[in-house]
């Protein structure tokens, strides 16, 4: 059995080409639906130059993880209805419910400025209580700011655990690498809200990795600009590859919402993905993409960055190529649970890629914990609760252990941690409609 699978494993990765033909007849079969793309070419204009403005490709929720990591794996795709058995859907106004729910917790907030070189251009970070924020920044129509609120500080798992009665991982997310070496990053998911029009420029994020996305209100656009086009014409040296914020030679960050096509003239040539991901749905984006999301209505969403089975390939060339930016390399080794060497990895010998990739699809990383047969299979993906995903038996004996990690995760550098570690433990007492077991 075992055997077999891996013989799989191997021809699905090493001959991806040989598997796209033989999932293209597949596909003939309607497996999946390809949806219309639309978008408004008269955007792509700017200053008379044009943008090279490519449409997201959608699929509806049917997808299987194998066709969408694998024949997808390097463009952005977005996953039409892929939340909507979530409890959290059904709430009359999503924000509104969160900010219920996670009252008393504090989040990370920031304001977008185009002069600064951090992150996805943040900054002016303040931490609050989310009832304060909402108040102030989502409900209250006569703030001019715009004001971004994401989980930075304490990952949503400590921050308001109680959240994930009505968030789940989304099945197609659901077996993941023991990424790192790990199933366990108490750091994530990531939760954004903010209102119409605040955002993230464009970024790249740690260690290069893959992410899914699901948006449960309001709207964003996404801009993404996949790893190959990144390093044909930007290369390693413009900073793509350390905060992704792309520097023009006279220092001046690329504004992907704005971009100045005089300053970056390269841009005519960089096919730019561009989509919007609605309530409901859920975005891939690939390894060591960089993109950009504007909130175009206020919105919550929920983030995690994760490494599936089928990227084995994808994950390792952009790792190597990328001259290990981010320390990705670290990640590639302990992911695979250094089963495999690294340090023959060389960016200028795709041998020694396809080496390295051969092994680590045998790896037990791979073949037990990434359960690779049940992508060839197309089985057991489902919506699951974070406490199954991290391998707990329930949601208080996980809530329990992340609220007492607080020294341990170093949370003691904020001074709200006291405050934050009691506001967990209070929550890990209420249990979703449910009782926090899944309906099935
Ligand atoms: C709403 O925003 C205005 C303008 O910034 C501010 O003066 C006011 O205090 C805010 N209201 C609330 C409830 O926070």
């Amino acid at each position: 059995m075992a055997k077999k699978v891996r013989e799989r494993m191997v021809s699905y990765a090493t001959y991806g080409v040989v598997l796209c033909l033989v999932l293209k007849s597949i596909f003939s079969l309607r497996t999946y639906v390809m949806l219309s793309r639309s978008f408004d070419a008269d955007e792509g204009t700017m200053n008379g130059l044009k943008l090279n403005l490519v449409p997201i490709t959608e699929v509806a929720s049917d997808v299987s993880p194998l066709d969408l990591f694998l024949r997808h794996a390097k463009e952005p795709v977005i996953v039409k209805g892929a939340l909507h058995g979530q409890p959290l859907m059904r709430a009359d106004n999503v924000v509104e419910y969160v900010a219920q729910v996670c009252r008393d917790s504090y989040i990370d907030t920031v304001v977008y400025s185009k002069e600064v070189s951090s992150w996805a251009g943040h900054t002016d970070e303040k931490l609050m209580r989310i009832k304060d924020y909402y108040a102030s920044y989502v409900k209250n129509s006569s703030n001019e700011e715009l004001r971004y609120a994401t989980s930075a500080t304490f990952g949503m798992p400590f921050m308001c655990p109680a959240l994930q009665h009505d968030m789940l991982v989304p099945g197609l997310a659901s077996k993941p690498l023991p990424t790192g070496g790990a199933f366990r990053n108490y750091a994530q998911p990531t939760i954004f809200m903010g209102p119409a029009w605040s955002r993230s420029e464009l970024h790249i994020d740690m260690m290069l990795m893959p992410f899914w996305l699901g948006v449960y209100a309001g709207t964003k656009r996404f801009r993404v600009i996949a790893f190959e086009d990144n390093l044909e014409h930007f290369g390693v040296d413009r900073g793509g590859f350390g905060s992704g914020r792309i520097l023009s030679p006279s220092g001046k960050a690329l504004e992907i919402f704005d971009p100045d096509v005089q300053e970056f003239p390269e841009l005519q040539d960089v096919r730019i993905y561009e989509g919007e991901v609605k309530a409901g749905d859920v975005i891939y984006v690939p390894s060591g993409a960089l993109h950009g999301i504007l909130n175009t209505e206020a919105t919550f969403a929920a983030t995690s960055n994760s490494l599936w089975p089928p990227l084995t390939s994808h994950y390792a060339e952009v790792c190597t190529k990328s001259h290990f930016a981010r320390r990705c390399k670290r990640m590639l080794k302990d992911t695979y649970l250094g089963a495999c060497e690294v340090d023959g990895l060389n960016p200028f010998d795709d041998s020694t890629i396809e080496e390295f990739t051969k092994c680590a699809l045998h790896s037990k990383a791979n073949i037990e914990l990434g359960q690779a047969r049940s992508y060839v299979d197309k089985k057991g993906f489902r919506d699951i609760f974070l406490w199954e995903l991290f391998r707990f038996t329930s949601y208080e004996d996980f809530c329990l252990a992340v609220c007492s990690k607080y020294l341990e995760l170093d949370y003691t550098k904020s001074k709200q941690g006291p405050e934050q570690e009691a506001v967990c433990k209070r929550q890990c007492k209420v249990l979703g409609s449910r009782n926090g077991k899944p309906s099935t």
